[in-house]
């Protein structure tokens, strides 16, 4: 057989049995089982809407859409849709929403929809003057982008702020032009791009035969790109819990109370002071977050891209959430940027993100945020509380039985079985499998 030359030229423009037959020669697979695996996850009715969403689309990889019940948020409650491959977060999340819902669920506040994006241009005239001239320079230049301004206004949204800034410190002919929009409840990323894009070649005019900065300039200006940005600090989510510190009892473990929010409060403090505790402590907000962002389409990189920026916004990494305890007062809080959108993008498209948005009641962008966040510090405060009483590996090691178990094939008795057979005991593959060989018959 012909030797594959790489790198490869237009594996796009190649038919799914061409892609198919020349990757499984590469890889050495079986091309009658490649198909068979790719096909039996093929949708019997979107296959082309899912072909279309992405690029070189061979079939489907399924990841399980789970519910969080019971989740009490400014006075509402909601079912939350969640897409996670990891077990216990849905449990998790679970576990605390009943827990808060019984002592006045999760309070928020949303700051605002702004999102902004960047001009980034090459500019060695006076930098005073630029400033100088910016209010006028940003004036002239909005009218081109009129028609996508009314539109977005008629939604809610709209232009709020513009102004020039040198970027960074060693090279001071690097400047930008910050524009901030408010983007309602669509996300914006294409919204912003497209009026960077539009205001660039403009913004170059101007700076160029504007009279007072033409002048000075020692080569001419141009434009290094144009880009959203994805941390938005003014997209920020308060988002609380709190109770009497008597009422955190039932989650003590063999902890007394007063135990138990000592070591919380110590938790979270080695969280906001060590940045190896912060980058897991904060991934468990995420394992929250993240599944709320992909069961609703929503595009959980930038999320998290948002989230770790503003983390790392005092030069340190810390924790996003903060907890204070005082003799009759215990308080849990996260404080987080999110970018969402409930219009637009996956969220129309995809069947089960507009199927989540219902089931969410079709939320606008602010009660998304909340939600979020919700879920988010939910996760986290369970995360801590395992830790500081059972340790995580128990409730983890459960849930993960049955993966092993599902993978060694266990039958539905075996399963029963191993479940209460291990209920007291480390898990491990070798430890489930001696079970599995040990009990084979039933
Ligand atoms: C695991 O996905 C998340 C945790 O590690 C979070 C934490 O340590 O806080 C449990």
């Amino acid at each position: 057989m012909q030797q594959t030359q790489l790198p490869l030229k237009g594996f796009s423009k190649l038919s799914n049995s061409e892609k198919i037959g020349l990757i499984s020669q590469f890889a050495k697979l079986d091309v009658e089982q490649f198909n068979q695996t790719l096909n039996s996850f093929h949708h019997t009715d979107n296959q082309s809407l899912f072909d279309q969403i992405s690029e070189n689309t061979l079939s489907n990889y399924l990841l399980p859409y789970g519910i969080a019940p019971n989740f009490l948020i400014d006075e509402h409650w909601y079912f939350v849709p969640m897409v996670t491959e990891e077990s216990s977060v849905i449990a998790a999340a679970s576990k605390a929403a009943s827990f808060w819902a019984n002592r006045g669920g999760f309070k928020t506040h949303v700051s605002s929809l702004i999102k902004n994006g960047q001009i980034h241009f090459y500019f060695d005239g006076d930098g005073a003057a630029l400033k100088k001239a910016e209010k006028e320079i940003i004036q002239s230049i909005l009218p081109i982008i009129n028609p996508l301004l009314k539109k977005m206004e008629e939604r809610g949204g709209g232009y709020k702020n513009g102004f020039f800034s040198q970027t960074g410190e060693s090279d001071k002919h690097l400047w930008q032009l910050s524009l901030q929009m408010d983007t309602a409840n669509a996300m914006g990323a294409n919204f912003i791009n497209t009026c960077l894009e539009k205001l660039a070649p403009e913004l170059l005019q101007q700076i160029s035969n504007h009279p007072e900065l033409k002048p000075t300039l020692k080569s001419e200006p141009y434009i290094l790109m144009c880009i959203l940005s994805n941390y938005t600090p003014e997209c920020l989510v308060e988002c609380m819990v709190e109770c009497h510190p008597n009422d955190l009892t039932p989650l003590c473990g063999n902890l007394t109370t007063r135990e138990f929010l000592q070591r919380f409060e110590q938790a979270v403090y080695v969280a906001t002071f060590d940045e190896h505790r912060a980058a897991t402590h904060n991934k468990g907000i995420f394992n929250g977050i993240d599944a709320v962002m992909l069961a609703t389409g929503n595009d959980f990189r930038a999320v998290e891209a948002n989230g770790h920026t503003h983390a790392a916004r005092t030069g340190q990494y810390r924790s996003l959430s903060r907890v204070s305890i005082s003799k009759d007062h215990f308080s849990f809080s996260l404080s987080i940027p999110l970018s969402v959108g409930t219009v637009g993008g996956l969220t129309t498209l995809h069947p089960l993100a507009k199927l989540s948005l219902q089931l969410l009641e079709n939320p606008n962008a602010t009660q998304l945020m909340s939600i979020a966040a919700s879920v988010g510090l939910a996760n986290n405060f369970m995360a801590i509380t395992s830790l500081i009483t059972s340790g995580i590996q128990k409730g983890h090691m459960k849930m993960h039985l049955s993966n092993i178990l599902v993978s060694l094939n266990a039958t539905p008795m075996q399963i029963k079985k191993a479940q209460q057979h291990f209920k007291h005991k480390t898990i491990s593959v070798n430890e489930v499998q001696l079970f599995l060989q040990q009990n084979k018959t039933t």
